[in-house]
C-alpha cells in the first residue's frame, strides 16, 4: 500500500535507561570473555542492567512519561497503550495494563503485542491501523525490555549481547506532511529454533546464523519500504537501525545504500535492547541535534521469529 499522504506521526519520544553500567571488563569476571573479543565482534562495549529495583513495566512506564512530558497530552489524554515486550514481569496480565497503571492513563485500552526485536516498528504499525480506522487518537507506544532476566549468565555466546531499557514515543493522525510514508514487515516462523527462549527457559541463539539472516532480512525490509514509500537511499537523511551488532548495522547500511555518516549508532553504550533500541535511539538523536523536522528517515529491525521489519518516516 503506497502512503503518499501520511496517517500517522510520532510527536514525541521518550526513554529510560536504568542507571547502572556493566562495562564489558565487568563481564570478564562474571564469564570467560575479553572487552576485546566483545568490542571487535560486536561494537559493545558497555550495557545498563536493571538489577532487582526496577521491573520492566516500570522502566517502560517512566520511559512513556517521558514521552508524555515531551508532549503536550497528559496520561488522561491516551486512549491506546501498546508495549512491545519479549520480557515481561509476569504473563498475565499484558504488560501493557501495568503501565497503564503506573502512569494513570485511565481512558486507555492497553494491551502487548510481541514482535521480539521488530516489535516496537509492528507496534507502530498496530498504532498506524487505529488510528487510520478512527478507533484511537493518542496512541502511546512503549518499548520496554529487561533482557538480563532472560540471559543465562553462563553462556558467554549470548550473555555479553544485551541490556535493559526502554523506550516510548507517542502517535497521532498526521497533521500535515510529517509521518510513516512506508511500511514493511515480515516473518518466518520456520526459523524460529535459531533464537528463542524455551518455556521456562533463557535465551539460545546460533549467533552466526542469526547474524546472517538478520543482514539478509534488514537489507531487504529497507528496501521495501523505500519502494513503499516511493523513495531512493540517496534521499534517506537518517537510518536508525535495530542496534544488536555495529557488523551488522555496517552491513545493512553497505546493502541498503547508506553511508554510515548517516547510520545512529549507540550500541556501544547500551548493547541489545531488543525491541527497546529505536525508540531510545530515536530519542537520543533529537536530543543530540541528529535527528530534526523534515529528515527523511529510514528506521528498520530484525529478531527472534524470525521477525523483521522497517518503516520510512518524513520526520
Ligand atoms: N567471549 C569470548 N569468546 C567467545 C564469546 C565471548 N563472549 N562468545 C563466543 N566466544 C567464542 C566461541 O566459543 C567460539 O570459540 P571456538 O572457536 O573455540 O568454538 C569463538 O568465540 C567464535 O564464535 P563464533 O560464534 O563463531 O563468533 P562470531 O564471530 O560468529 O561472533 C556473535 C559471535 C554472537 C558476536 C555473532 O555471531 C553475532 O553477532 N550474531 C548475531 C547475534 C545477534 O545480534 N542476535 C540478536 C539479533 S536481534
Amino acid at each position: 500500500m503506497k502512503k503518499t499522504i501520511p496517517f500517522v506521526e510520532i510527536v514525541s519520544t521518550g526513554r529510560f535507561l536504568p542507571p547502572s553500567v556493566t562495562t564489558n571488563a565487568d563481564l570478564e569476571s562474571i564469564v570467560d570473555t575479553s572487552n576485546e573479543w566483545i568490542t571487535t565482534r560486536t561494537g559493545i562495549k558497555e550495557r545498563r542492567l536493571a538489577g532487582n529495583e526496577i521491573s520492566a513495566a516500570q522502566m517502560g512506564a517512566k520511559a512513556g512519561v517521558d514521552a508524555l512530558d515531551k508532549s503536550d497530552l497528559n496520561a488522561s489524554d491516551i486512549d491506546l497503550i501498546i508495549v512491545s515486550t519479549a520480557t515481561p514481569d509476569r504473563l498475565l496480565p499484558s504488560m501493557a495494563c501495568d503501565v497503564q497503571a503506573l502512569i494513570g492513563a485511565v481512558n486507555a485500552v492497553a494491551f502487548d503485542v510481541g514482535g521480539a526485536c521488530s516489535g516496537f516498528l509492528y507496534g507502530l504499525t498496530v498504532a498506524e491501523g487505529h488510528i487510520a480506522t478512527g478507533h484511537a487518537t493518542n496512541v502511546l507506544v512503549i518499548a520496554a525490555e529487561k533482557m538480563s532476566s532472560i540471559l543465562d549468565w553462563n553462556d558467554r555466546s549470548t550473555c555479553v549481547l544485551f541490556g535493559d531499557g526502554a523506550g516510548a514515543c507517542i502517535v497521532q493522525r498526521s497533521a500535515g506532511s510529517r509521518g510513516i510514508i512506508g511500511t514493511y514487515h515480515g516473518s518466518d516462523g520456520n526459523l524460529a529454533e535459531l533464537l528463542h527462549r524455551p518455556p521456562g527457559g533463557l535465551v539460545k541463539m546460533s549467533g552466526q546464523e542469526v547474524y546472517r539472516n538478520a543482514v539478509r532480512s534488514m537489507a531487504l525490509a529497507s528496501e521495501r519500504a523505500l519502494e513503499d514509500a516511493g523513495m531512493k537511499a540517496e534521499e534517506i537523511d537518517l537510518l536508525i537501525p535495530h542496534q544488536a551488532n555495529v557488523r551488522i548495522i555496517e552491513s545493512t547500511a553497505r546493502y541498503s545504500g547508506i553511508p554510515m555518516d548517516k547510520v545512529f549508532v549507540n550500541v556501544d553504550r547500551y548493547g541489545n535492547m531488543s525491541s527497546a533500541t529505536i525508540p531510545v535511539a530515536m530519542d537520543e538523536a533529537i536530543e543530540q541535534g541528529v535527528l530534526e523536522e523534515g529528515m527523511n528517515v529510514l528506521t528498520v529491525a530484525f529478531g527472534a521469529g524470525f521477525a523483521w521489519g522497517a518503516l520510512a518516516i518524513k520526520w
